[in-house]
């Protein structure tokens, strides 16, 4: 696959079917994000596969009340998704914030489907910055394998119990750092178009200096007739 189509097509997929994800295509999938950048190369990861159904069962249950407490904390307006970015419509977040509920519904109602857990742990992450490189390649994989997945985070909201439950030796540092849940996706695959065009997000040399260059429609897919004219501007 074209790298500029997994960049432009893996989207959050929660709508999965429940055949399984063969082991080979799981390895290619960890080997690939092993590959990814990590500070110092200290690879202070490690991945948690979950398929045994009894054990995705308690994790069903859980992510279903981490997820009520997660949007418990949205409508209060506290919490990671409750504002909207600085210029962008109010009413805009909440229409998208709405889709995101409604496809977050399917896939808790489906938890129990879901035919792969992939828990993601590391030491130290930075922030995130020393672990998220690895887990987009694995999203990234999974798309070039046709497997789809969405990153969840909710579970965080009661790592004790996950940690008890995968028997993770927290003393030694590990934290949870996300969950993705994936399988094969009953939708299709589309472009992400629906992101703030990169002149409206980029600039040059000052916070509010023109980037130079304005890109009207997403480059991905190349066009048949003209290409996409960029305008340069400032
Ligand atoms: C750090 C991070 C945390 C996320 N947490 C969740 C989550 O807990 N549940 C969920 O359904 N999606 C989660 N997502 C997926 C986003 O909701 C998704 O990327 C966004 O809505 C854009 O959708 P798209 O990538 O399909 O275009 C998360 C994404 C990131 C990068």
């Amino acid at each position: 696959m074209d790298v500029y189509e997994a960049l432009y097509t893996t989207r959050m997929m929660r709508r999965l079917r429940p055949d399984p994800i063969p082991l080979d295509t799981q390895a290619r999938i960890l080997d690939a994000a092993v590959r990814a950048p990590n500070g110092g190369n200290t690879q202070r990861w490690h991945f948690v596969a979950v398929d045994d159904p009894k054990l995705k069962g308690e994790f069903a249950q859980l992510f279903r009340q981490a997820r009520a407490l997660e949007y418990e904390k949205f409508s209060s307006g506290t919490g990671p998704m409750a504002v909207a970015a600085p210029g962008v419509d109010a009413a805009a977040h909440a229409e998208n914030m709405r889709r995101i509920k409604g496809s977050g519904n399917y896939l808790a109602d489906h938890f129990e489907e879901i035919p792969l857990l992939l828990f993601v742990f590391a030491i130290d992450d930075l922030g995130g910055a020393n672990i998220y490189p690895a887990i987009w390649s694995a999203l990234l994989a999974a798309r070039a394998e046709g497997v789809g997945g969405v990153m969840t985070m909710v579970l965080r909201n009661c790592e004790d119990k996950v940690n008890e439950l995968l028997g993770v030796p927290v003393e030694q540092g590990w934290k949870m750092s996300a969950m993705l849940a994936m399988g094969y996706p009953r939708g299709r695959w589309g472009v992400a178009a629906n992101r703030l065009p990169v002149q409206e997000v980029s600039s040059r040399n000052h916070w509010d200096a023109p980037f130079g260059v304005e890109v009207p429609q997403p480059l991905w897919p190349p066009q048949d007739g003209p290409e996409t004219v960029l305008t340069a501007v400032g």
